[in-house]
C-alpha cells in the first residue's frame, strides 16, 4: 500500500486549499452539454463537500477535454453542476492564475467554494515535468503563494505528470483527497494474480494505452482473452489486413494510431487466439443502424459499434470468466443505435459470477445510465490511469504525493 497522507492528517479550518479534481466528463459535440456528472458529484460529496464543511476556503482545479477537441470546454457548467449536486454555493472564475482568477482566491469566506478555469487552457499545463520543474512556473507559483494546502483527488488524472497534478506538491504541504485514497485503497486489492479465466475489454479510442496494457498482461499471463471494440478494435482489424473503408481507415490516419499495426500483429502472432476483434460491425447507414460482417468490408460508412455475432461470442466468453476488466466502450453509445454492442457486454458481465472492475469516464457513464452499475464488483471513475496502474507503473501523480509525504517525516 502507498504511503501518502490524508485528509485526516491536515486541519483545514480557514485554510487556503487547492484541490486538484477530475471533473473530465463526456460532453455532447453538438450542444456542449454534460451528458454524465458522476466524477463532478462523486468529488463533491465527498472531498469538496468535506473541505467546506470543516471551513476550508476550497479553490477547485480540474480539466476538461484536450485543446483542440470537441470537448474541451469551459468549466462554468462543471462549477454550477457541483454546486447543484452538494447544494452548497459554487463561486466560478474564467481565469486559472491571472489577477481575475487571484483577486477570487483571496476574497474567499471559510466554507466558500470557487472553481477556477480549465487547467488545459494553460498552454504548459499538459508539458510532463517533474514536481521541481513545475514549481517554477507562474502558474504553480502564483497560486502556491496565495495555499496553504494541495489536496490532490484526481487519480483518475495521476498517469499525468501534468503541471497542476504534480506542481505544487515540492512546494504546498499536500495531501490525497478522498477519492484519491478510496481509488488506491480499492486498487490495491486487486493487484494480485487475477482469478481465472481472466477476460480483458478494450473499446474506445485510446490504442496506445489498449496495446500496452495488452502486452503486459499476455507476458505475464494475467489475461486469457482480450476482446476488441470501438477504434481500438478498427485497428486491430486493419492490423489483419482489413481495409475497414474510406472513412473508418481516415480516422485510424487522423487519431495517428497506423504506428501501432507492427506490434499488434506480432501480438497477434505470438499469443493467438487470445485477442478477439469483431467478426461483424455496424454502421450509420442515413442515420440507421446497418451491420455486417467484416469479411464484407471495406464500407463507404461509419462503423460505430460492434455487430450482433461479436456482441454473442464476447458475452460467451465473459459469462465464463472469473476476473473482469473493462475499459472503453464498444462503441459510439451516444448514438441510441449504436449502444447496443457496449450494453450486451455489461448484461454479460451482470449475469456472469465474475470479479468486474469497470474502469473509463465514458464506460462508467454507460454503465451508470443503463441502470447495471449495482451488477458490477468495482467501478473505477479513471481510466489511463487504472490501466497504467494495473500494469504495475508508478503514477506521477501518486508518487509526487508519497515523496510529499516523506518529505514532511523528514
Ligand atoms: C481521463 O478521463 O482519463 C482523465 O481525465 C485524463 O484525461 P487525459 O487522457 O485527456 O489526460
Amino acid at each position: 500500500m502507498v504511503k501518502f497522507l490524508t485528509m485526516d492528517d491536515f486541519t483545514f479550518e480557514g485554510k487556503v486549499v487547492l484541490v486538484r479534481v477530475d471533473f473530465n466528463s463526456p460532453i455532447d459535440p453538438q450542444t456542449k452539454r454534460i451528458l454524465d456528472d458522476t466524477r463532478i458529484r462523486m468529488h463533491g460529496d465527498a472531498t469538496i463537500k468535506e473541505l467546506s464543511k470543516k471551513n476550508a476556503k476550497t479553490v477547485v482545479l480540474a480539466h476538461q477535454g484536450r485543446p483542440g477537441s470537441l470537448d474541451f470546454i469551459p468549466l462554468k457548467q462543471h462549477a454550477e453542476i457541483l454546486s447543484k449536486k452538494i447544494n452548497i454555493p459554487v463561486k466560478y472564475v474564467d481565469d486559472i492564475f491571472g489577477e481575475k482568477a487571484q483577486k477570487a482566491i483571496k476574497d474567499l469566506k471559510n466554507g466558500e467554494i470557487l472553481v477556477l478555469e480549465n487547467v488545459r487552457m494553460y498552454p504548459n499545463e499538459r508539458k510532463s515535468g517533474t514536481p521541481e520543474e513545475h514549481a517554477q512556473s507562474d502558474f504553480i507559483q502564483s497560486l502556491a503563494t496565495l495555499a496553504d494546502v494541495f489536496v490532490n483527488d484526481a487519480f483518475a488524472a495521476a498517469h499525468r505528470a501534468h503541471a497542476s497534478i504534480v506542481g505544487f506538491t515540492s512546494v504546498l504541504p499536500s495531501v490525497a483527497g478522498r477519492i484519491m485514497e478510496r481509488e488506491l485503497k480499492a486498487l490495491s486489492k486487486v493487484i494480485e494474480v487475477p482469478e481465472k479465466p481472466c477476460v480483458y475489454i478494450f473499446g474506445g479510442a485510446k490504442a496506445d494505452d489498449s496495446l500496452k496494457i495488452s502486452q503486459y498482461v499476455l507476458k505475464n499471463n494475467i489475461a486469457d482473452y482480450i476482446l476488441t471494440g470501438g477504434v481500438i478494435s478498427h485497428l486491430f482489424l486493419a492490423a489483419k489486413e482489413f481495409n475497414l473503408g474510406k472513412p473508418n481507415m481516415a480516422l485510424l490516419e487522423k487519431e495517428n494510431v497506423m504506428g501501432l499495426v507492427p506490434g499488434i500483429k506480432e501480438l497477434m502472432t505470438t499469443y493467438p487466439g487470445k485477442i478477439k476483434v469483431p467478426v461483424d460491425v455496424a454502421c450509420e447507414v442515413e442515420g440507421k443502424r446497418r451491420e455486417l460482417t467484416v469479411d464484407n468490408l471495406p464500407t463507404t460508412h461509419p462503423i460505430y459499434d460492434i455487430g450482433t455475432e461479436t456482441s454473442r461470442e464476447y458475452g460467451e466468453i465473459i459469462r465464463g470468466a472469473k476476473t473482469v476488466v473493462f475499459s472503453g466502450p464498444m462503441g459510439v453509445f451516444e448514438k441510441k443505435e449504436f449502444m447496443p454492442g457496449t450494453k450486451k457486454i455489461f448484461d454479460a458481465i451482470a449475469i456472469s459470477q465474475a470479479f468486474s472492475l469497470i474502469g473509463g469516464g465514458h464506460t462508467v457513464a454507460v454503465v451508470q445510465e443503463l441502470g447495471l452499475a449495482e451488477k458490477m464488483s468495482y467501478i473505477s471513475t479513471a481510466g489511463g490511469a487504472l490501466i497504467a496502474f494495473l500494469m504495475g507503473e508508478k503514477l506521477p501523480g501518486v508518487e509526487s504525493l508519497e515523496n510529499a509525504a516523506t518529505k514532511s517525516e523528514a
